[in-house]
């Protein structure tokens, strides 16, 4: 298990939170900038990540029901989503997606709210909280629980090489690692700034490549910043080019 080292707060129950995240990797340690909070917020238990010097950040949490999610969800471009495409949905087709690098889950959010069934594997710890605590609010919810428990469902292991091809094969394999950012990130949102403080770059990003191809009957699909070299220096049969990065697509319907 990676191990993190991050203050953990509750607003409810210190000694069970700090207990509960030490369980899974999370060690509270006092002198951290960055926090795992615990908070009820409308009923509801709510785990967000804040980073302590940098207050004006904003807390990140994951939200499928309000917000900026549901908005995309309602008024975004749906099928025709660039993700959506790359992934090979087409009239008649909703493929069954495993996203290798789950983040906070709104490209797999983009995929199950047309339809696809998609596994998320997520590997760090705190990531992790954050998706799970989402998903649960999500399932709970009137308007969108039932399809939520359909279609995304976050899978118990830590890496897509845990996965036996015989079984959890999927249509289409996504990957989505963090490339080390340009010089430039300033610009990035402000709460991708603190989603990057905690996660890094993924420097072992080529690792994943084999195993999806493994795991996938039609193709994989890896996204990049559109500078960005192919993965594991592998070229893709074709690539997608949207305004800000590329979606390299491996075919592996041969
Ligand atoms: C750029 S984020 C993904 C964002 C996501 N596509 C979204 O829409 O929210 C990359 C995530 O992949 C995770 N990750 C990277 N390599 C991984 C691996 N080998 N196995 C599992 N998760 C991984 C990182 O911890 C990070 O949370």
């Amino acid at each position: 298990m990676q191990e993190v080292k991050i203050q953990v707060i509750s607003e409810k129950d210190q000694a069970s939170f700090v207990q509960f995240c030490a369980e899974r990797g999370i060690i509270h340690d006092s002198e951290a900038i960055l926090a795992i909070v615990e908070r009820e917020v409308e009923d509801q238990i709510r785990w967000e990540l804040k980073k302590i010097d940098e207050p004006k950040l904003g807390a990140v949490f994951v939200d499928f029901v309000s917000g900026a999610m549901a908005h995309r969800r309602k008024f975004g471009g749906g099928r025709g989503e660039a993700v959506a495409k790359a992934i090979g949905v087409k009239k008649g087709e909703l493929p069954t997606v495993i996203d290798a690098t789950a983040g906070l889950g709104r490209d797999a959010f983009v995929l199950a709210s047309i339809g696809c069934q998609v596994r998320l594997v997520e590997r760090h710890p705190v990531v992790r909280l954050l998706l799970e605590n989402g998903l649960e609010r999500a399932y709970l919810d009137t308007e969108i629980g039932l399809w939520m428990q359909e279609n995304m469902q976050l899978l118990n292991v830590n890496h897509i090489a845990d996965l036996d091809p015989e079984i959890d094969f999927a249509d289409a394999v996504y990957l989505d690692p963090m490339y080390p950012h340009k010089a430039k990130s300033a610009l990035v949102k402000k709460e991708m700034r603190v989603f990057q403080h905690l996660v890094g770059a993924d420097l072992d990003a080529d690792t994943l490549l084999a195993p999806a191809l493994n795991l996938a009957k039609k193709r994989v699909v890896v996204k990049r910043p559109d500078y960005a070299e192919f993965l594991a220096q592998q070229k893709p049969q074709f690539s997608r080019e949207t305004k800000n990065h590329r979606f390299d697509i491996y075919s592996t319907a041969i």
